[in-house]
């Protein structure tokens, strides 16, 4: 079932390191859906597998330290919704993963079946968004590695390793920037990025607001 190795998760923990060892973004999102499923379906034990220290990348794009990256452009023009759209898609493949490193590496945690319960849903919920973005960029002629990206978000996820709080409010910032950018003006005069931000809003994240009251 997962993504890179073709083999069935043998517990939720097992498939959360797979994910995060899985280079290529479109299979990570559609191994998650689909390891949220298996979850939700009552087939699988947390596990205790070990999360990798960093999550597999693919090559493009190009990760860049966040003051190297380029200004924005203008969002009304193509190449400038185009750049948000990228940005976008790159908070929300990061979003996947912190969800899947948090199940993974507090799994020992004396923890409620909830915790996870809500992380998986986190989980799922990013990879959809994550899809809807990579069609969005596809509407544009353009896909999810064309553009440079900044790797800020991981860099502070991995200096706060063993914070489930902090880790948690990153997701749930990046959750929120995610958001706030889809309801500026400028994507509200594309009209299928404002039903792309719509369906962002309806799809609102109820697992991560769990999540992050059971964590503070
Ligand atoms: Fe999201």
């Amino acid at each position: 079932m997962m993504a890179e190795t073709g083999i069935p998760p043998t517990s939720l923990t097992s498939g959360a390191v797979a994910i995060l060892a899985t280079a290529d973004p479109a299979a990570k999102a559609s191994a998650s859906r689909r390891l949220a499923e298996m979850w939700e379906a009552g087939g699988l034990d947390v596990g205790d597998s070990v999360p990798t220290p960093r999550p597999a990348r693919p090559e493009r794009p190009q990760l860049r330290p966040p003051k190297e990256m380029p200004k924005r452009r203008a969002f009304g023009s193509p190449a400038g919704r185009i750049a948000l759209l990228h940005a976008l898609a790159h908070i929300e493949l990061n979003a996947i993963d912190l969800a899947w490193d948090i199940i993974a590496r507090f799994s020992r945690e004396p923890l409620p079946r909830a915790f996870f319960d809500d992380w998986v849903g986190v989980a799922a919920q990013e990879a959809v968004h994550f899809e809807l973005l990579a069609q969005r960029l596809a509407d544009f002629g353009a896909c999810y590695g064309d553009l440079p990206a900044h790797d800020g978000l991981w860099e502070s996820a991995a200096a706060t390793a063993e914070s489930a709080i902090r880790k948690a409010l990153l997701c749930c910032a990046a959750s929120i920037a995610t958001r706030s950018i889809m309801s500026q003006p400028e994507c509200a005069g594309s009209t299928n990025s404002a039903a792309l931000a719509a369906s962002f809003r309806m799809r609102r994240s109820n697992s991560l607001c769990r999540a992050i009251s059971r964590a503070s």
